[in-house]
């Protein structure tokens, strides 16, 4: 019988502080009703002091305490993030040491907004094959460190947060993920970038001063490919699968702006009502944005057992793709 990974438990974590619309009035030249109509965006969280793995363990701790869980059980963690702790040892490696899971393996995954769905599709796949038994997948970002709180384009785009989950074999049949595709497509670095602090431009005062270090993006040229990108990969995981916008019951949509997840979830004839959305309060958390909302979503008792969700997400790279998962848990 082929084995089946599905997530058996999940959670998140973000920080307490917020920066409103109108804090980033005083910032820069923008205005609340700006940011909300053109990105739906009102607030986001940031994480004053400490780093991406201090993001990733509160909701760790979560699943461990949830799942009555043995950390030398866990055998693997991936971590994907464009913001790690440091370049090296990967942020896994920092959490592994936290957490104190000595039998895992562990390794980071960069693919930006997608990188929690690669994650999942690569977890998914050491349960698959058997090598594995309970892999934990963390998508966590800490964006405030790498934005220029004076550029108007990007600061009021990103948050800082966290969203973890447990993989585990399905002991259901035809439970958990079922299907994915992914995509990359290199022609899209030259929009969305960091082009300092790596092998290509070590930091140096240079770098600093032409503010190499932060991120940077051509806002227009990215909403056009996430549109298409994201209402596309759905529609073909979709056809797949024979689901149609009536047995769809949830689409968790990567959250980057309100109007590329309406744009998508029409495309695919997806009611609103069944579009999973908390950039509101959150902004892009780049690779949080998925397991958050699946997180909050499953708290609150919204995604029932055998429901079909349909994941979906794009960003830098560009990377993008959608996972069909039957949800398995209670
Ligand atoms: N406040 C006020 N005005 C702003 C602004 C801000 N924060 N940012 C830009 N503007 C201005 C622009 O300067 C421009 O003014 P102009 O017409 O006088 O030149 C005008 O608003 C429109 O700018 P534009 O860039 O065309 O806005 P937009 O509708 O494309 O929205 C984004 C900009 C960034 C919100 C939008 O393009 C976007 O969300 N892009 C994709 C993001 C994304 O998916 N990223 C993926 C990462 S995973």
């Amino acid at each position: 019988m082929k084995i089946n990974a599905t997530i058996t438990a999940v959670s998140h974590f973000v920080p307490k502080d917020k920066i409103t619309n109108h804090d980033l009035e005083k910032l820069v030249d923008t205005n609340d009703e700006w940011i909300r109509s053109r990105t739906g965006i009102s607030e986001r969280r940031i994480l004053k002091n400490g780093a991406t793995s201090d993001l990733a363990i509160p909701a760790i701790k979560k699943i461990i305490e949830q799942k009555n869980l043995d950390p030398l059980e866990i055998d693997a963690i991936i971590v994907a993030t464009v913001t790690p702790d440091m370049f090296f040892p990967s942020t896994a490696c920092i959490i592994q040491q936290k957490i104190v899971a000595k039998n895992a393996i562990a390794f980071d995954l960069s693919a930006a907004c997608s990188g929690f769905l690669y994650a999942l599709v690569v977890g998914a796949q050491m349960i698959e094959s058997g090598s594995r038994k309970k892999v934990l997948v963390i998508g966590a970002d800490k964006m405030s460190s790498i934005l220029d709180y004076k550029d108007r384009n990007t600061c009021i785009l990103f948050g800082d947060g966290a969203g973890v989950v447990l993989l585990e074999p399905s002991p259901i049949e035809n439970y958990g993920i079922i299907d994915h595709r992914l995509y990359s497509d290199g022609s899209g670095a030259e929009f969305l970038y960091m082009k300092g602090s790596g092998s290509l431009n070590p930091p140096t005062h240079e770098t600093i001063d032409k503010g190499l270090h932060y991120l940077v993006q051509d806002g227009k040229a990215v909403f056009k490919e996430a549109v298409l990108g994201m209402a596309n990969v759905s529609v073909e995981v979709m056809q797949r699968n024979n689901l149609t916008s009536e047995t769809v019951d949830w689409l968790v949509p990567h959250q980057a702006n309100l109007r590329i997840i309406d744009a998508c979830a029409e495309r695919m004839g997806i009611d609103k009502s069944k579009v999973m959305i908390n950039i509101d309060r959150y902004g892009n958390t780049t690779a949080a944005t998925i397991p958050i909302c699946l997180s909050e979503w499953h708290e609150q008792g919204k995604i029932k057992k055998g429901q079909n969700l349909i994941l979906s997400s794009f960003g830098a790279g560009y990377t993008w793709g959608a996972v069909y998962i039957k949800w398995s848990i209670d």
